[in-house]
């Protein structure tokens, strides 16, 4: 963010000796967020320790300026395919290609956020480890490499390289720069993530036909009283609990015996409270599969755990409980909690804007239920919110910027959104914007689900957007209402030249919703329809769209 300084006070002066001898850099790369708040966290302790900090964005930092440095810590997420995140696609570039010369007067460390689940797990902190060493830069620590339930890990890193930070720069000249107070942007809520709203449940609507293979709910939260605030393309982070029937199966499974009491939070509470609670029982991660196996020995996790192909397949479709169904467990609480992750809220991107239903919030759910062992398995948050959550209850929820995925400020500009199934959610938020603002930018929506009568979500909000003219263009892809699959990135490339066309007079190119195939498929379906329309090789068609992307002209937010 950009500090701005309060009208009519001047900036202070420079001071001659403004640099002292070493100072701290911080450099964030961020897609969501995260990472930026881990950053935070980090100029906080540095400041606290006496320590003169800066911190900064990728997107907003020369790698030349990194001979200048002493001391660098970098936080940084991983995109999709192990990609860098879009904000720091050029330093990434630029750093991969040796462009920030000789290092060797620097100390550095990394952090690398990411989900385990991913095979790129961690890439672009791995790769910024591998270019800094490369140039000639010492680390200071050890890189970490933090899954998901991040905050710990980070946490006692971030004081292990501040102390290591404070205890170089001791031996040089005293410093006399205040410490930086850091910025808390946007501080207007108290509510965050460790301290979440509890929010009223107002409305819990199926959208999706009583015929159709999937689950989609329209929900509508009350932040009446928060003071939280939100734009279209934001997140809200919901936190939950799980169910209780599935939580006697785990302990059932494992043979823990559900009064026993453990530790959470410094605080003592039955084994069966922190399942509720404080674990996360509704994923499968390796480093449960690795622990159960230890511990039963049962073989086929044994064999899994070599594995690491089969392993991450065979955790995206096993939760705890069919994990330890694959061997009886006699375990002690302290084993089980020791083997389970922290539960951590999910965020789902806002289907609402404030400007149309003040202080609600609107989320498009699909919720997540499939069958195993010929048993129903269900999502989290997703089953939290659709079947054990009434109307009028409260659920703890808060708000996640995402500074990546934003309506053009301009708003003459025109936009194409790509958002098949709950991606679309962001692009009602995008419509009831831009309604209220009566923006002149043309707007072109792509849409796809299975069946029109039964997965046309919000079908009557876009017709009446077409009636009134503010949605100029939709383009459908129902993909099993004819023989042949017919997809999103299928009726782009019908569409191939006006979407061009559009690119050419500026419009922005929005993509919301499955990232493993879909956003994928679109983003070769783009290359393809410049390449073809814009008569370029495919070479030149993949320079035009990645300047899009540093130009923040195509923006994704993908799962
Ligand atoms: P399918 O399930 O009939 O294959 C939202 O989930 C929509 O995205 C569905 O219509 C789904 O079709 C479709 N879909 C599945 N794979 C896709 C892909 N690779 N690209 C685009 N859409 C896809």
């Amino acid at each position: 963010g950009i500090s701005q300084q309060p009208a009519g006070i001047a900036a202070p002066a420079p001071q001659a000796n403004a640099q002292p001898a070493g100072t701290l850099t911080i450099i964030h790369a961020s897609q969501t967020g995260n990472a930026k708040g881990v950053a935070e966290e980090l100029q906080a302790k540095a400041s606290a320790n006496g320590v003169a900090v800066k911190l900064v964005s990728a997107g907003d930092y020369k790698v030349r300026q990194l001979k200048k440095e002493t001391h660098v810590l970098i936080v940084a997420s991983t995109n999709g395919e192990g990609e860098a995140p879009d904000d720091a696609i050029q330093f990434h570039k630029e750093l991969k290609a040796g462009k920030a010369g000789k290092l060797d007067g620097l100390q550095y460390g990394v952090i690398g956020l990411g989900d385990s689940s991913y095979e790129f797990y961690c890439q672009t902190g791995k790769d910024f480890d591998e270019y800094l060493s490369k140039a000639g830069a010492k680390p200071l620590l050890g890189r970490l490499d933090a899954d998901v339930d991040y905050e710990e890990v980070c946490e006692k890193w971030s004081q292990e390289a501040v102390d290591l930070v404070k205890d170089a720069l001791k031996g040089e000249a005293a410093n006399d720069v205040a410490p930086v107070v850091p910025l808390t942007e946007g501080a207007t809520s108290l509510y965050n993530k460790k301290h979440p709203f509890a929010a009223e449940l107002l409305t819990n609507q199926a959208i999706t036909g009583r015929d159709s293979d999937r689950d989609v709910r329209h929900f509508e939260i009350s932040l009446e009283g928060s003071d939280l605030t939100y734009q279209p393309g934001d997140a809200l982070g919901v936190w939950f609990s799980n169910d209780e029937q599935l939580v006697d199966a785990v302990l059932a499974q494992t043979g823990v015996d559900a009064s026993s009491e453990v530790i959470v939070n410094e605080q003592t509470v039955t084994i069966r409270e922190a399942l509720i609670n404080d674990y996360e029982l509704t994923q499968g991660y390796a480093s449960f599969v690795q622990s159960y196996a230890e511990l039963t020995d049962a073989p086929k996790l044994r064999a899994l755990v070599e594995d690491k192909a089969a392993l991450r397949e065979y955790c995206a479709n096993h939760q705890i409980l069919d994990i330890a169904r694959e061997q009886q467990g006699a375990l002690t609480a302290e084993q089980l909690q020791a083997s389970l992750r922290r539960l951590t809220p999910r965020l789902y991107s806002i289907a609402s804007s404030q400007a149309e239903v003040e202080d609600e919030v609107h989320l498009t759910v699909g919720v997540v239920r499939f069958e195993q062992d010929s048993e129903a398995r269900n999502g989290g948050a997703s089953a939290y919110l659709a079947d054990r959550l009434e109307e009028g209850g409260q659920v703890r929820v808060f708000v996640e910027h995402n500074d990546n995925f934003r309506l053009p400020a301009n708003d003459d500009t025109s936009i194409i959104m790509v958002g098949p199934g709950t991606g679309i959610a962001p692009f009602r938020a995008f419509m009831q914007e831009r309604d209220t603002r009566d923006a002149s930018g043309q707007n072109w929506l792509f849409f796809g689900n299975p069946h029109f009568t039964q997965d046309f979500l919000y079908q009557l909000e876009w017709q009446r957007y077409v009636k009134s003219g503010l949605l100029n263009k939709i383009s459908l892809a129902f993909s099993r209402d004819q023989q042949e699959k017919i997809y999103v990135q299928h009726k782009l490339r019908e569409q191939g030249a006006e979407v061009y066309e559009w690119l050419e007079q500026g419009a922005h190119f929005y993509v919301c919703g499955d990232a493993n195939k879909m956003a994928k498929d679109v983003h070769d379906a783009l290359i393809d329809i410049v390449a073809e329309h814009g008569k370029k090789t495919q070479e030149q068609a993949t320079e035009y769209v990645d300047a899009l992307r540093v130009a923040k002209r195509y923006q994704r937010d993908v799962y």
